[in-house]
């Protein structure tokens, strides 16, 4: 089964998030993984994504919103098929409070309007409560601090995917 963690990273901790995402879907399955920067075009492979079973995407919140990188992506390239697939948001941020919630709410409406299943690993799933995915504070080493919960997140998901697509030999 193949799965997609598309972000976009500048700085370097939206990246660091999706390494520890990946290396908590390897926990859990034999899973085809590809990370994706929208930074770089050479990285986006549109074959993978449309081929991939799940796609979790990460944004750095900008504005209290998604990064206009990926705005651009949801509005521009339609040739990615997402419908049916399942999604899973996760963010960074500089603060607490500076908005990571509302730019994961925002990639969560984007990824319904393309017709994703959409999967949080929320609070019901038991700790570390996650919500509506999860948020790496960059500064301080946050997201370093937050390795585990970025790790139970990919665990998670890569649990559903496998519940939903079928079952993968190790
Ligand atoms: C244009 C811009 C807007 C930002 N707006 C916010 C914000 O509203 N709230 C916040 O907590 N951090 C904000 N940040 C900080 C980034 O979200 C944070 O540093 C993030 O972890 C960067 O991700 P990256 O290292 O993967 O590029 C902003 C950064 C930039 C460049």
């Amino acid at each position: 089964m193949k799965i997609t963690i598309l972000y976009f990273s500048k700085t370097g901790n939206t990246e660091k998030a999706a390494s520890y995402i990946k290396e908590g879907l390897m926990e859990t399955g034999d899973f085809e993984i590809k990370l994706m920067n929208l930074n770089e075009d050479s990285t986006i492979d549109k074959a993978f994504i449309n081929e991939s079973e799940t796609v979790i995407m990460g944004t750095p919140t900008y504005a209290a919103n998604i990064c206009w990188q990926f705005k651009k992506w949801f509005d521009t390239d339609w040739d990615c098929q997402l419908g049916g697939k399942l999604g899973a948001a996760f963010a960074t941020a500089n603060a607490m409070h500076g908005g990571g919630d509302i730019a994961l709410q925002a990639m969560i409406s984007h990824m319904l309007v393309r017709g994703m299943l959409v999967y949080s690993s929320g609070a019901g799933c038991g700790r570390p409560f996650i919500h509506l995915g999860p948020i790496g504070i960059g500064i301080d080493n946050g997201v370093e601090q937050r390795k585990n919960m970025f790790n139970i997140f990919g665990k998670r998901v890569g649990e559903q995917s496998i519940r939903l697509f079928g079952n993968v030999k190790k």
